[in-house]
C-alpha cells in the first residue's frame, strides 16, 4: 500500500505572528513546491490566519495544536473547529503528550476531539506514546494500545483510514533522545496491526503513522527508511528552516 510520507513541524508554544509569518515565509521558499510528500505546520492559534495567508497557494498545509469538541459556548481558552476551519486550518494535533502531561488530556477526551475533527473534516493527527517509566516496566505494547483503541472508540473504519497517528515516546520528546528506527518500528508494526482489528487491513495499509520525538536532519532518513514509518511530528527542529527543510527532503533509502 503506497502512502504519502507528511511531515508535520509542531510550532508549540513558539511564534509570535511576526517571527510566524517569517519563518512560514521561508519554508514557502524551501519547500512550498515538493512534490511527493505532504508538510503541515502547526502554529500556534494567533498565527494560524497570517501563516496560511504566506502559505496559501503552496504546498504546505494548515494545523492547529488542539480543537475542542463542542462548537461554541462557554469554554474560556478553547477554540472550535469551525474556528480553526475558518483559519485555513485542515489538520488537528490532538492528544499530544505535553496536553496529556500538563493539562490533564485523558483517553476520553482526546476520543471527542477526535469525533468533532472528522465532523469538521479536518485530518487528526492522534498523538500516542509511553513514558519511560512505562517503558522500563515493559508496559509500552499495551499503553500505545490503549490509547489508540480508546481514541478510535466509534470511530467507522473509512473515519479511521482518514486519519493520521502520531507515535511519540514521552521520553524522546525534546529530549534530543530519539528512539532507534528498530525501536520506533516495532511500535508502529504493532499500531498497524491493532489496526486491522479496530478496523480492516486495507485501512491498517492506508493510516499514515509518524514518528515524534527529538527528530532532526541527522536522523530523518534512517526513521523513514522502516516500513511502518510513514513521516514525522517534529517540535523543536521544525523552528529551524534549513533543519526542516532538510527533514522534509529527507534521502529515501528505503528497499
Ligand atoms: P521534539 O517534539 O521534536 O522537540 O522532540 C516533538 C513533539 O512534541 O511533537
Amino acid at each position: 500500500m503506497n502512502r504519502t510520507p507528511l511531515i508535520a513541524g509542531n510550532w508549540k508554544m513558539h511564534g509570535a505572528r511576526s517571527e510566524a509569518v517569517v519563518l512560514a515565509r521561508a519554508l514557502t521558499e524551501t519547500i512550498g513546491r515538493v512534490s511527493g510528500r505532504e508538510v503541515v505546520i502547526a502554529p500556534p492559534f494567533t498565527a494560524l490566519d497570517p501563516v496560511g495567508q504566506v502559505i496559501a497557494g503552496s504546498q504546505i498545509r494548515l494545523g492547529a495544536q488542539n480543537v475542542h469538541w463542542e462548537p461554541k459556548g462557554a469554554y474560556t481558552g478553547e477554540i472550535s473547529t469551525a474556528m480553526l476551519g475558518e483559519a485555513g486550518c485542515t489538520y488537528v494535533i490532538i492528544g499530544h503528550s505535553e496536553r496529556r502531561q500538563l493539562f490533564g488530556e485523558v483517553d476520553e477526551t482526546v476520543n471527542r476531539r477526535l469525533h468533532a475533527a472528522l465532523r469538521a473534516e479536518l485530518v487528526p493527527i492522534v498523538c500516542v506514546g509511553e513514558t519511560l517509566a512505562e517503558r522500563d516496566a515493559d508496559a509500552t505494547a499495551a499503553i500505545i494500545e490503549r490509547q489508540v483503541a480508546s481514541a478510535f472508540a466509534g470511530a467507522s473504519s473509512t473515519q479511521i483510514a482518514g486519519c493520521v497517528i502520531a507515535y511519540e515516546p514521552v521520553w524522546a520528546i525534546g529530549t534530543g533522545c530519539t528512539a532507534t528506527p528498530g525501536q520506533a518500528q516495532e511500535v508502529h508494526h504493532a499500531i498497524r496491526r491493532q489496526l486491522v482489528g479496530l478496523a480492516s487491513d486495507t485501512t491498517a495499509g492506508r493510516v499514515r503513522i509518524l514518528y515524534g520525538g527529538s527528530v532532526k536532519a541527522a536522523n530523518i532518513d534512517a526513521l523513514m527508511a522502516e516500513p511502518d514509518i510513514d513521516g514525522a511530528l517534529v517540535g523543536g527542529a521544525s523552528l529551524d528552516p534549513a533543519e526542516f527543510t532538510r527533514i522534509v527532503c529527507y534521502e529515501e533509502t528505503q528497499g
